[in-house]
């Protein structure tokens, strides 16, 4: 039996067909369509990627995207300053401090300085406290992306066995709240986690955000599981190429599992996607509009 595969790319390119229908109706409301500011600091590779596909995602919506791009030697006062001043900038709904920062820049404190009404992140304490507590608010983009696949493929997730592999801020720990919102029974796995295999056997949904090239084999995954891969990891390939290879071995996971999502092609283009999600989100929150449905 061969596992299905969950087409991401699919689904976050229908995600944005539905946001950029929302735009016009907040135009003809508020006389403006609702901004995305993306700060670059550095010349990271990876991360000038990221800035620039977020860019065109951003314009392709029918939305306003204000790119700031700032030298690796930029301070953190500097830096303060132009969170604050975006902050202030009523153009702006959401804002995004592409991560890693360069040494000497401290990541806590500047996504902290983000009011937690624009933080399309979901990065910020305040966005953290509102997922753990049930309050409304912002949730961050990769987590949100893959519970929106699994809801796709399962419907209803109550009551189903959950494994979490990873307790990042950025993935593991939101992805987590956002299952126990759904009424799975989630468990944390995580580096230390004890008989790990055994304790992955026992999901249905397993989501994968470790780093770890194909840790997850398949004889770990419980026949019939859906397979979540957030991990994006470059390995050497053949000729002296590279490849993008996900947490979760593929070919094996695709012999036991129900469907799983490909790297790249499952999780990866979602996260854009439900960056401007959260950003038509935070426009009309901010505006006193309610937030438009099947988003
Ligand atoms: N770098 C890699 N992923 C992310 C993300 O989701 N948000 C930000 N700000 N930086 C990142």
């Amino acid at each position: 039996m061969t596992a299905d595969i969950i087409d991401g790319k699919k689904f976050a390119e229908e995600l944005r067909g539905r946001i950029a229908d929302t735009v016009p109706a907040f135009r003809d409301s508020t006389g403006r369509v609702p901004g995305l500011a993306v700060v670059l600091v550095g010349e990271d590779p990876a991360s000038q990627v990221y800035v620039r596909s977020k860019h065109k995602a951003t314009l392709a919506a029918g939305m306003e995207s204000f790119e700031h791009k700032l030298p690796a030697t930029t301070s953190q006062e500097d830096l303060l300053a132009l969170v604050r001043q975006l902050n202030d900038d009523e153009s702006v709904d959401g804002i995004l401090v592409q991560l890693p920062l360069p040494k000497g820049l401290d990541e806590k404190t500047v996504v902290e300085a983000i009011n937690p009404d624009k933080d399309v992140d979901g990065l910020h304490v305040i966005s953290a406290g509102r997922l753990a507590t049930g309050l409304p608010g912002l949730v961050p983009c990769t987590p949100l992306g893959s519970i929106m696949l699994l809801k796709d493929r399962l419907g209803d997730l109550s009551g189903l066995e959950a494994v979490v592999i990873g307790r990042s801020i950025l993935v593991g720990k939101p992805v987590a709240q956002l299952l126990l919102a759904e009424n799975c029974t989630v468990t944390m796995a995580h580096s230390r986690t004890r008989d790990l295999k055994e304790v992955v056997r026992r999901a249905d949904i397993v989501v994968a955000a470790v780093g770890r090239p194909e840790m997850v084999k398949g004889d770990w995954i419980k026949p019939g599981a859906t397979v979540i891969d957030v991990g994006i990891n470059r390995v050497p390939a053949e000729e002296g190429k590279t490849k993008l290879v996900g947490d979760v071995d593929y070919a094996e996971a695709m012999e036991v599992a129900g469907a799983v999502t490909p790297v790249p092609g499952g999780v990866g283009p979602m996260t854009i996607a439900v960056l401007l999600r959260n950003t038509v989100v935070a426009a009309h929150m901010r505006e006193g509009l309610t937030p438009p449905a099947g988003l």
